[in-house]
């Protein structure tokens, strides 16, 4: 299809299909919250290797796990996005025999298993960074110092130039020790690894070729488009002169969002290729965090697009519904996918750890409008990803006062993962848990929901089971027809099956007579027949085609242990 024929009227069966890559449905574990085995409050490797079955038992083929490593506890290290050691595993979270574990286990029951790796930045605890403020021979260049600019006045010199933290902050901080600034683009705690140079984009990949060592099948890589800076030091200029000095005004043409990036990518790529294939693996899963965009961080989209040769797959901020869509607009968001991402690669993200639950965002909505989107998100070409404890419909936790846990207000949807009704919700077994859990997580605990009942746990396992067994999900051509309001007609096609999936965007009932916008193949093959009307209640949907009859049966494609608690065939 043309760039211009995304969303197109009537569809005509298409001459050549074009086969989409990557469809893999990702879950999200978060350690510190996810499971604790040893009962001193934090959750822990050996507590997500316990409870990898129930992940199998989602239908998933995919886990990502937030960062392990070595990193400062509170609030300058990130929890784990400011590590001090990119190869040692933090003793709160267990050993690396136990990471090493997890990945067999993970292995055993079908899933790939992805590492977060910290990209463009270390803790200021970070061996290299304090040998790069003493100006150590192969060190002093390894993170970016500026000098300042001199005011003539005595006092600190001027700072180098405009450019700011995502907090709005400038990203420039004194160290008194080198007597120059560094660049930082989160916390100073946070600062940015020189990765202009090329033998300190060597050590990174270093780095992630260690973990290949240890198993993993691929990385989640945080921050790429902070990766690179101008080495000129050339002042962002403002979108608009008249507006402010806000972040959001900047235009990141300097600080971030360069060029160079797409070359340290492909020798990323080619060199991690090169390490896999020696050891007879297959090359790891690529998959990028670009929800910073060149236009005061708008349009992350377009940057990503930019990475689609060597990375896998990439998610931005598409898909982090506030509200509920317009027809239009998921018709511009599909067109909007597709034209930077023709053959896929996009992943879809209905939330994660740093922003509010889904749910909480989408609260005004009726349950049918937040399932719909979420079978939306799932019939759309490109990976899909899964918070954990979102297949529970977790909400967003209230923190008291004095329990906060990090600087941007991210713990409300980091709270602990519901398990059972006994302490914690099953999290832990400790006095006190990282972050309580709300009352109202104990009722909607894993436990509670495994029954047969249509429970938001129920619901999520069939609808993956569903994309799963769908060809054209997971690799066919999309056409979006533009139908009239409210519906939303998705065709996806591949050589295997041909599916029509039809939403009504709208809270009354709907009409809509297929082959007013479809040719007589396409009715053919759904069996539809010319006077055929689908009538869809509000919020509904429909999918003609499918492989099993919609959302009715679970295919699993990760075997689980006969008897696990998480075997389905024992519910
Ligand atoms: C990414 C992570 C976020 C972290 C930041 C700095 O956006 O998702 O949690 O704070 O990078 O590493």
């Amino acid at each position: 299809m043309g760039q211009d024929s995304i969303v197109i009227p009537f569809a005509r069966y298409p001459e050549r299909l074009i086969p989409r890559r990557s469809a893999r449905v990702i879950y999200q574990v978060y350690p510190l919250t996810f499971y604790d085995s040893n009962g001193d409050g934090i959750g822990d490797l050996p507590g997500v290797t316990e409870k990898l079955p129930y992940i199998a038992s989602l239908g998933v083929d995919t886990i990502w796990l937030s960062p392990i490593f070595l990193s400062p506890d509170g609030p300058d290290g990130d929890n784990g996005y400011a590590p001090t050691d990119r190869r040692a595993v933090d003793a709160k979270f267990g050993t690396l025999g136990d990471f090493r574990r997890l990945v067999r286990e993970a292995h055993a029951l079908g899933l790939m298993v992805l590492s977060d790796f910290v990209l463009c930045h270390t803790s200021d605890r970070h061996p290299g960074f304090l040998k790069s403020v003493a100006g150590e021979t192969h060190f002093a260049d390894r993170y970016v110092w500026h000098p300042g600019i001199p005011n003539g006045e005595p006092g600190l010199p001027r700072l180098p130039n405009n450019w700011l933290t995502v907090h709005n902050r400038p990203a420039w901080t004194w160290h008194q020790d080198r007597g120059a600034f560094y660049l930082h683009h989160f916390l100073a705690s946070q600062p940015a690894l020189n990765l202009n140079r090329e033998d300190v984009q060597d050590a990174v990949i270093a780095d992630m070729k260690f973990w290949i060592d240890q198993g993993v099948d691929g990385f989640r890589l945080d921050a790429v488009p902070f990766a690179n800076h101008d080495p000129g030091f050339a002042d962002n200029p403002w979108i608009d002169p008249q507006a402010g000095t806000q972040r959001e005004n900047q235009r990141f043409a300097y600080s971030m969002c360069q060029p160079q990036t797409v070359e340290f990518l492909k020798r990323m790529r080619a060199q991690l290729d090169d390490h896999a294939a020696a050891r007879g693996q297959s090359p790891p899963l690529l998959l990028g965090e670009v929800i910073d965009g060149r236009e005061g961080g708008k349009k992350p989209t377009e940057v990503a697009a930019e990475y689609r040769n060597s990375l896998d797959s990439c998610y931005s901020f598409l898909t982090f519904w506030r509200r509920y869509p317009t027809s239009w607009d998921l018709k511009d968001m599909i067109a909007y996918i597709e034209r930077h991402f023709p053959d896929g690669g996009h992943c879809h993200t209905l939330g994660n750890h740093d922003f509010s639950r889904f749910r909480s965002r989408m609260a005004d909505l009726p349950p049918a409008a937040r399932r719909q989107l979420r079978i939306l998100a799932c019939c759309l070409p490109g990976d899909l990803c899964l918070y954990q404890g979102d297949e529970l419909d977790l909400t967003d936790a209230d923190i008291p006062a004095g329990l906060e846990k990090d600087w941007m207000g991210r713990d409300p949807s980091r709270s602990p993962m519901s398990w059972t009704n006994e302490r914690h919700a099953g999290f832990s077994a400790a006095e006190k848990s990282y972050l309580p859990v709300p009352d109202w997580h104990y009722f909607m605990a894993v436990e509670h929901q495994k029954g047969g009942f249509d429970s938001a746990l129920d619901f999520t396992r069939r609808l993956i089971g569903w994309r799963q067994a769908q060809p054209a999900l997971l690799a066919g051509d999309i056409i979006v027809i533009e139908a009239p309001e409210p519906m939303v007609p998705i065709l996806r096609v591949s050589p295997e099956q041909t599916l029509l999936c039809l939403f009504n965007i709208s809270n009354e009932p709907a009409v809509i007579t297929p082959s007013h916008f479809m040719d007589r193949r396409f009715l053919h093959e759904l069996r539809l027949g010319i006077d055929k009307k689908v009538e869809i209640g509000p919020y509904g949907h429909l999918a003609f085609g499918a492989r099993e009859p919609a959302y009715a049966t679970r295919p699993l494609r990760t075997p689980v242990p006969q008897g696990s608690p998480y075997d389905l065939a024992a519910e």
